[in-house]
């Protein structure tokens, strides 16, 4: 694994004791077109065959397919990214601020896409709403939809459902079809070839074990795939605390280019109040205190306040748990 960066940031001082939401249901499907692949021998390789053979690919020939890459764009775009496993569209906040035209998300949760579609009609976006199994859909027909030619998608962003690699969950990784979903990401890339792919999961996914109980493989076998891809892997665990956010969530980011790779992940800007040396200059974490005190007072769930965005669907006994709880510190499972 010579991919890796530092050692990873040393924080994990507690988690918030909540379950993960569960497993998404079923729900109607409103597709604007057909995106599913042909049911031909093959196509779910990225779901259902051993992983020794997924990494196998020798009729790929990346060489031939990046002397083949246009380099322009096939219409006057910016640069434009493609949002896996998109849920609410948090990733793609970042991604956008960054810069970035989000042409489409797929996301197979339909609560999850209608407010992937509200946020982009409100914000006037063309960006595409896929809501479908991820499996199910065929990268090639997506990417002739989209006009794009290989090579043309600067970016695709991710991040993978956690289930399976979760502290908080029973870690089966592989044996669970969820945690196989992390290698669509591989999936889209190969079609795709993006400039650049970057993809976000629970630290779990580092310590995670293959099929024969091997610690660390699962993690391997991406990098390795991604490498296989063409593409040049850097990873680190980031704690969203560091960057200004008011909560201490870590998490690994995996971040792609082809060759030669001369990203670096960015210095935090922010420190816990005990290692804001004056020398450094770094101011403290942010808390939520100081993110929401501005907000008027929540209206009641089912009540018949105007202001529907801002709702108090804290359950009575999480509000009493999180009263005790000082300014600063946090709740632990
Ligand atoms: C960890 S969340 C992603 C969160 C997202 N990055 C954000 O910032 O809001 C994983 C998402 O993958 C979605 N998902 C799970 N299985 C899927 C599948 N088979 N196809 C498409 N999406 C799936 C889940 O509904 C969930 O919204």
């Amino acid at each position: 694994m010579d991919a890796k960066s530092g050692p990873p940031a040393e924080i994990g001082r507690g988690r918030v004791g909540r379950a993960l939401p569960p497993p998404p249901r079923p729900g109607p499907k409103v597709r604007s077109f057909a995106l599913r692949s042909p049911a031909k021998a093959g196509h779910n390789i990225y779901t259902t065959m051993p992983l020794s053979h997924q990494l196998s690919d020798s009729q790929y020939n990346w060489e031939q397919s990046i002397s083949d890459m246009p380099t322009g764009k096939s219409k006057q775009r910016g640069r434009v990214a493609l949002s896996l496993f998109s849920g609410a569209g948090g990733m793609d906040i970042g991604v956008m601020a960054a810069g970035f035209e989000v042409v489409a998300c797929i996301e197979v949760d339909p609560h999850c896409c209608e407010t992937l579609r509200a946020a982009a009609a409100r914000e006037g976006r063309n960006t595409r709403v896929i809501e479908d199994d991820i499996r199910q859909v065929d990268p090639k027909e997506l990417m002739s939809q989209l006009e794009l030619k290989p090579g043309q998608l600067d970016l695709l962003c991710g991040g993978p459902p956690c289930q399976a690699f979760s502290q908080i969950g029973k870690q089966e990784a592989l044996a669970d079809e969820r945690g196989l979903l992390l290698f669509q990401m591989a999936r889209f890339a190969k079609v795709f070839k993006p400039k650049a792919i970057l993809m976000e999961q629970v630290k779990g996914l580092l310590s995670a074990k293959d099929e024969h109980g091997q610690r660390g493989k699962v993690f391997e076998l991406l990098l390795t795939e991604l490498q296989h891809l063409g593409y040049v892997p850097k990873w680190q665990v980031i704690n969203a605390a560091d960057y200004g956010v008011p909560q201490l969530r870590q998490r690994v980011f995996v971040v792609s280019t082809r060759k030669p790779n001369g990203f670096q992940f960015p210095l935090p800007t922010h420190a816990p109040a005990e290692k804001t040396l004056p020398l450094f200059g770094l101011p403290p974490y942010v808390t939520v205190g100081e993110v929401i005190r501005g907000l008027p007072r929540p209206t009641e769930k089912n009540g018949k306040g105007k202001d529907c965005c801002h709702i108090d669907v804290t359950p009575a006994g999480d509000r009493f748990r999180i009263k005790g709880v000082p300014e600063g510190a946090f709740l632990t499972a």
